[in-house]
C-alpha cells in the first residue's frame, strides 16, 4: 500500500482525495483464553488461531475539493475503518491512498485520544502532533474548552469521560485548527442536542469556507441536507453512490433498482 501526500497537479482535476483500491483487514484471535498464562503458552507455541475480516473490499472513489461527502450504511458497514484511513490512523492492506492538503485529526479513543491522559493533556498531545508549538496551543486551549464545555472535567483522565463528553473534545480539537479536509465520525449521535446543534453550525461553516469534508453519520436528514454526494458502505464494499437524496433514498428502502 502507499500513501501520498500530493500537490493539486499531481493529483490533478481539482481533486482534495483519491482511494485506489483500498482493503482493510482485521486480524480478530479466533479463541479466547479462560488466562493469560494459557495465552502464552499458545502464543509460544505460535497455536493461536486467526480470524482475518475484511473491513474494507476494494475501495475506490474520488473526493472534489470543497465537496462534502456523505458516508452511510449499517453498524460494521466499514464507514469509521474508511475514515481512519484518510487520517492515517490505519494503514490499508492493499491500495492506495492520495491527498491534497493537510487532514484533519480523527479523535476518539483508539484513535488518537489516550484515556490515561487528562482532557487538557491530549488537547496538548494532539497540538504538538498536529505541528503545532507550545505558544500556538496556548492560544488556542481555552477555546477548544469552552467549544467543548469540559471546563470542570479538563483535568480529568478521559477514561473517566462519558462517551459523549470524548466526542465534543474530539470534535472541538479536530474543528479548531484550519485543515483542508476534515473527517467527521457520528458527532451527532453521542452529543447531546445542543451540542449537535452547535457541532452543525460549525460544520456549515467549514462548508461554506470550501473546506473539503468527510461526513459519516446516521442521521439521515443531516445527510440530505448538507452532503453533495453520498456513499452507501455495505460489509466493506460501496453498494451505491451518487447525489445525496437518491442514495439515502435508496437505502432507506433497501432499493437497488432505483425508481
Ligand atoms: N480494531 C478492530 N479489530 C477487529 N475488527 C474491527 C476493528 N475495528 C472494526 N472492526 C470490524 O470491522 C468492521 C467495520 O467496522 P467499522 O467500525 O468501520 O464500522 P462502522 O461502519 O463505522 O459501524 P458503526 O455504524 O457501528 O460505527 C466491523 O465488522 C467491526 O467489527
Ligand atoms: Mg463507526
Amino acid at each position: 500500500m502507499s500513501l501520498h501526500t500530493v500537490s493539486e497537479s499531481a493529483l490533478g482535476n481539482n481533486l482534495a482525495l483519491r482511494l485506489e483500491g483500498i482493503s482493510v483487514r482485521y486480524r480478530i484471535p479466533h479463541e479466547r483464553y479462560a488466562t493469560l498464562r494459557e495465552h502464552a503458552i499458545r502464543w509460544l507455541k505460535r497455536h493461536i488461531r486467526y480470524d482475518d475480516y475484511l473491513a474494507l473490499r476494494d475501495i475506490s472513489l474520488r473526493v472534489h475539493k470543497g465537496e462534502m461527502l456523505g458516508i452511510i450504511g449499517p453498524n460494521g458497514a466499514g464507514k469509521s475503518t474508511l475514515l481512519k484511513v484518510v487520517a492515517r490512523v490505519l494503514k490499508p492492506k492493499k491500495g492506495t491512498v492520495w491527498i491534497c492538503g493537510r487532514v484533519a485529526p480523527l479523535l476518539e479513543c483508539g484513535a488518537g485520544f489516550h484515556t490515561e491522559l487528562t482532557g487538557r493533556e491530549n488537547i496538548y498531545l494532539n497540538g504538538t502532533l498536529l505541528g503545532l508549538s507550545r505558544k500556538e496551543i496556548e492560544s488556542r486551549y481555552q477555546g477548544i474548552v469552552d467549544f467543548a464545555e469540559l471546563r470542570d472535567f479538563i483535568d480529568a483522565p478521559l477514561r473517566t469521560y462519558s462517551s459523549g463528553m470524548v466526542s465534543r473534545l474530539g470534535f472541538a480539537i479536530a474543528t479548531d485548527a484550519n485543515a483542508d479536509i476534515l473527517i467527521i465520525d457520528e458527532v451527532l449521535a453521542v452529543g447531546d442536542v445542543s451540542f449537535q446543534e452547535k457541532s452543525l453550525e460549525r460544520i456549515k461553516r467549514f462548508r461554506r469556507d470550501g473546506t473539503t469534508i468527510l461526513f459519516v453519520s446516521h442521521n439521515m436528514e443531516a445527510v440530505k441536507s448538507m452532503c453533495d454526494k453520498v456513499i452507501w458502505l455495505d460489509h466493506g464494499v460501496i453498494k451505491a453512490d451518487g447525489s445525496a437524496s437518491e442514495v439515502v433514498r435508496q437505502y432507506l428502502s433497501g432499493d437497488l433498482a432505483g425508481s
